[in-house]
C-alpha cells in the first residue's frame, strides 16, 4: 500500500481537542519538529474563534522548542508527562496552566500499555528511513516510540532528511512481555542487543508522511566552569580511591550520568583521571563529552536512549559514523532506565541535585518546595537501584544567597535511603553505614560551603533529640529567610526557636 505525503497542516487537522498525543524521541533527539508547529498554529486560530483546543502530551522525556515551546506558547497543552525542560512549559506548569504529572521515565511505557491514561489517539514519529510496509528506522532518540507506535490509533510520520548518514543498526527496539508472563530482560552487559533495529507500524494506521529537514537544534555545551570542574575532579578522585580499595571491581562498572553542564563536567573529570580505567556506560542520554571520551579511548561502549549531541557534535558524529557503529546502542527509555538492569549491571549513577539536606535527602525538582524545575526524569530509575548513587551540585547558588545544603529539603525526590554519596566543589561525603547524626557531620564537613558551615552546626545544636536530630521549628529557617530577604546566609535561628 502506498502511504501519502501530506502537509504538516493536513496532519495537524487530524488531531482533535482533548486527544492524547504521543511523540517519538527523547530530549530534542528524535523528537518531531514540524507537525507540532502546525498544531500550535491551529490551536491559536481556534482560540481566537473562542473554541477550546488542548492536547495531552506523552513524550519520552523533555522535547524541543517545536513541541513544548510552541504548544506551551499557544496554551495548547492539557495534560503533560513525564518531563519538561523548556521555560515556556515550566512557566505554564507553575501557573497552573497545564496539568503536569512528574513520573519515572522507565514507568510510562508500561503505564500507557495498561491504559492508565486512556488511549493514545495519535502518535507523531520521526523516521529517518521508511519502507512502504511501515518499517521505519528511527533517528537520534527513542523514548517511548515502540510503545506509542504499537498503541496509537493513528500515526503521523515525520520523515527527516536532515541525517546524511544512515542510523540503521544503532537502535535496539524492545518491548517486555505483558504481565504476568514477563521474563527477565536479557541484558547482561551494556552491549547486549536484545531487540530489533526497526519498528514495524501497521500501514493502515499511518495517516501520512510529512517531510522535515530540521536539525535537533541542541546548543553547544559551555566549557565546564571552575566549580563544575572541581565537582568532576572530586568525584573521579573518589571513584579512583574506591577502585584502589577494591570496592569497585578492577574492570570498573558501567556509568550512568545525568543531564546538564555539571554532568558533562563530571564525565570529563572521569576522562582526565589517569587512575580511572576504560569504562562502559549504561545511561539514558549521551552528551558531547561521551563522544570525545570514545574517541580518546576512555569510554568503550554506551547504551543510551538518545544521542543528545549539540548540532556541531552531531555533524562530527555523522562524519565519523563508522567509528561509532560498534560503540553505541540506543534503546527505549523503558529499557535504558530499567531498574532490573541497573541493579544487575551494578551502575555508578551520577545525578544532579537542586538541593540536599544534611541527612542525605535530595530535591531534584522543586525550587523552594513549590516551583517545578524540570521533573524527576530518570534520576530515580537509576539512583534507587544503582551500586553507587552519587548526587552532586555546587554548594551555593546565586552568588551565595542560596545554600544548596539545607537543614531539611523543601521537597523530596530521592530519600536518604537512595543516596550513598554527595559531592560538591568542596568535597565528597560518603554516607554509607552512617546514622543520621554522622551523616550530618560528614556532609557539613565535606560538602557545605564555608559561609554556611557555622549555621549548619548551630542547627544541629538545636536538635530536639530522637534518631534524626531535627528541630521542626527551624527546619525551614533557610527557606523562610530566603523568601523574606533573598539571602539564606542571613538566617537567624533565634527567630524561629522559642
Ligand atoms: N534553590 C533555588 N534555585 C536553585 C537551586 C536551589 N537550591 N539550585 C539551583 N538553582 C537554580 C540555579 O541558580 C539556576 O538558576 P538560573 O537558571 O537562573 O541560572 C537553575 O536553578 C539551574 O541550576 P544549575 O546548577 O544550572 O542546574 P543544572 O543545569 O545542572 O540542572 C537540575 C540541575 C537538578 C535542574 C537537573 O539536573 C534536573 O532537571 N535533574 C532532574 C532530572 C534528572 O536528574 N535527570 C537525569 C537522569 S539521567
Amino acid at each position: 500500500m502506498s502511504i501519502p505525503f501530506i502537509t504538516a497542516e493536513e496532519a495537524a487537522s487530524y488531531i482533535k481537542n482533548g486527544d492524547n498525543v504521543g511523540f517519538s524521541g527523547f530530549t530534542a533527539s528524535g523528537t518531531p519538529k514540524v507537525v507540532s508547529v502546525a498544531l500550535a498554529k491551529r490551536a491559536r486560530e481556534l482560540h481566537e474563534k473562542g473554541e477550546p483546543f488542548k492536547v495531552n502530551l506523552f513524550t519520552g522525556a523533555s522535547t524541543n522548542d517545536y513541541v513544548d515551546g510552541e504548544l506551551s506558547r499557544a496554551d495548547a497543552i492539557g495534560i503533560r508527562t513525564p518531563y519538561q525542560g523548556h521555560k515556556p512549559a515550566r512557566d505554564l506548569v507553575n501557573k497552573g496552566g497545564m496539568h503536569y504529572f512528574d513520573t519515572h521515565l522507565s514507568h510510562l511505557s508500561q503505564d500507557i500499555r495498561y491504559g492508565f491514561y486512556g488511549d493514545i489517539d495519535v502518535a507523531i514519529i520521526e523516521a529517518t528511513e521508511m519502507s512502504p510496509n511501515g518499517e521505519i528506522i528511527l533517528g537520534a532518540g527513542l523514548g517511548m516510540t515502540p510503545t506509542i507506535a504499537m498503541m496509537a490509533k493513528k500515526v503521523i510520520i515525520e520523515y527527516s532528511s536532515y541525517y546524511k548518514t544512515s542510523f540503521r543498526g544503532f537502535h535496539d527496539n524492545y518491548v517486555p512481555l505483558d504481565l504476568p508472563h514477563r521474563r527477565e530482560i536479557p541484558i547482561y552487559k551494556s552491549s547486549d542487543r536484545i531487540g530489533s533495529t526497526v519498528i514495524k507500524i501497521d500501514p493502515n494506521k499511518i495517516i501520512g508522511v510529512v517531510p522535515s529537514n530540521a536539525s535537533e537544534s541542541i546548543a553547544p555545551f559551555t566549557a565546564p566552569d571552575e566549580i563544575s570542574q572541581r565537582i568532576g575532579n572530586n568525584i573521579s578522585t573518589f571513584l579512583a580511591e574506591e577502585l584502589r580499595n577494591g570496592k569497585i571491581p578492577k574492570e570498573f562498572l558501567p556509568v550512568q550520568s545525568g543531564v546538564g553542564n555539571v554532568a558533562n563536567a563530571v564525565l570529563y573529570g572521569l576522562g582526565e583521571n589517569p587512575d580511572i580505567p576504560q569504562f562502559e556506560m549504561y545511561t539514558e542520554v549521551i552528551q558531547d563529552a561521551v563522544m570525545h571520551l570514545m574517541e580518546a579511548g576512555k569510554c568503550k561502549f554506551a547504551s543510551t536512549c538518545a544521542l543528545t549531541f549539540s548540532d556541531d557534535a552531531m555533524l562530527h558524529f555523522m562524519d565519523n559514523i563508522d567509528f561509532f557503529r560498534d560503540k553505541i546502542l540506543m534503546r527505549p527509555s523503558e529499557i535504558s532506565n530499567h531498574p532490573e538492569i541497573v541493579r544487575r549491571l551494578g551502575l555508578i549513577a551520577m545525578n544532579t541535585a537542586l538541593e540536599a539536606d544534611i541527612f542525605g535527602n535530595v530535591n531534584s525538582t522543586h525550587v523552594l518546595g513549590t516551583k517545578m524545575m524540570n521533573g524527576i526524569g530518570g534520576s530515580a530509575d537509576f539512583s534507587r537501584n544503582a551500586y553507587l548513587s552519587i548526587f552532586s551540585c555546587p554548594s551555593i547558588q546565586k552568588g551565595g544567597m542560596i545554600s544548596t545544603f539545607v537543614p531539611m529539603v523543601s521537597h523530596v525526590d530521592h530519600s536518604e535511603h537512595s543516596v550513598k554519596i554527595l559531592a560538591t566543589e568542596q568535597g565528597v561525603a560518603d554516607l554509607r553505614g552512617k546514622d543520621p547524626r554522622q551523616r550530618a557531620e560528614t556532609i557539613i564537613e565535606n560538602c557545605v560551603h564555608p559561609m554556611y558551615k557555622e549555621l549548619m552546626w548551630d542547627y544541629l545544636k538545636l536538635s530536639q533529640g530522637g534518631h534524626t536530630p531535627h528541630n521542626l521549628r527551624a527546619a525551614f529557617a533557610f527557606h523562610e529567610t530566603f523568601m523574606d530577604c533573598g539571602d539564606m546566609s542571613q538566617t537567624d535561628f533565634a527567630k524561629f526557636v522559642k
